[in-house]
């Protein structure tokens, strides 16, 4: 599937935690635009896998469950996404540290990047799209009419996945966070198939002391002047 010019695509890329998911949801919901949040793509594969008792080496069989994964994005009555297996909702499951750690590692497998790339893809469609994730802007959308990398610094991002998953019930010191993104992060960026890196024509926006809000509205302003 080509990329169509006739509908617009925002991507929003960065390291964990530095709030891509939360700008990209808010941003999406502004514009009236589709969302998708390519993370936890590999986060459903990493979660199949270990399902399924699927070895995270085993790059053959992980590629055909990419290609086979049965997802399907909705939202909550307050608005806040929710993401199906088949007739299981696993929105919490998928946001654990260690499917974070799980999705990594499939992401470095180049079949896996490939058996999701179509699926990716497909999210363009009519008015717009908003789409989040490490290589939005360098692989899956190169001609999407605005490039955002999102960053923060590493103690920010960790105090706030901290409180994330706080939020959502889960317990996990930060400490053990902070090393946790940190390898996450080197993971990431050293890769060889598609690593985190801005695209060459992506705006730097630094959250670090910045509101939500505040962050929205820089990306909507940008939008706005285009
Ligand atoms: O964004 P999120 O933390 O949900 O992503 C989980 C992992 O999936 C990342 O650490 C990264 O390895 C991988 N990923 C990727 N390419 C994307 C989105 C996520 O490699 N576009």
């Amino acid at each position: 599937m080509t990329e169509r010019p006739d509908v617009p695509v925002i991507t929003i890329d960065g390291p964990s935690g530095s709030g891509k998911g939360t700008i990209a949801c808010k941003v999406a919901t502004a514009l009236g635009y589709h969302l998708l949040d390519s993370g936890a793509l590999y986060r459903l594969v990493a979660l199949s896998a270990q399902t399924s008792g699927i070895s995270l080496q085993d790059a053959h069989k992980l590629a055909e469950l990419a290609h086979d994964l049965d997802v399907r994005f909705d939202s909550n009555e307050n608005g806040e996404e929710r993401i199906w297996l088949g007739d299981e909702d696993v929105t919490t499951l998928v946001r654990t540290e260690e499917t974070g750690a799980g999705a990594s590692t499939v992401a470095q497998i180049s079949a896996v990047r490939r058996a999701l790339f179509e699926r990716q893809r497909a999210f363009q469609q009519a008015p717009g799209l908003v789409a989040d994730g490490r290589d939005m802007g360098t692989h899956v959308f190169p001609a999407a009419t605005l490039k955002i990398f999102l960053t923060a610094s590493a103690e920010e991002r960790a105090r706030r996945r901290h409180k994330q998953l706080k939020d959502k019930g889960l317990d996990v010191s930060l400490a053990a966070l902070s090393r946790d993104i940190e390898d996450r992060d080197r993971r990431d960026s050293e890769r060889s198939v598609a690593p985190l890196r801005p695209a060459k024509d992506a705006r730097i926006l630094d959250s670090s002391g910045q509101s939500i809000e505040a962050v929205t509205q820089t990306v909507l302003d940008w939008v706005a002047n285009l």
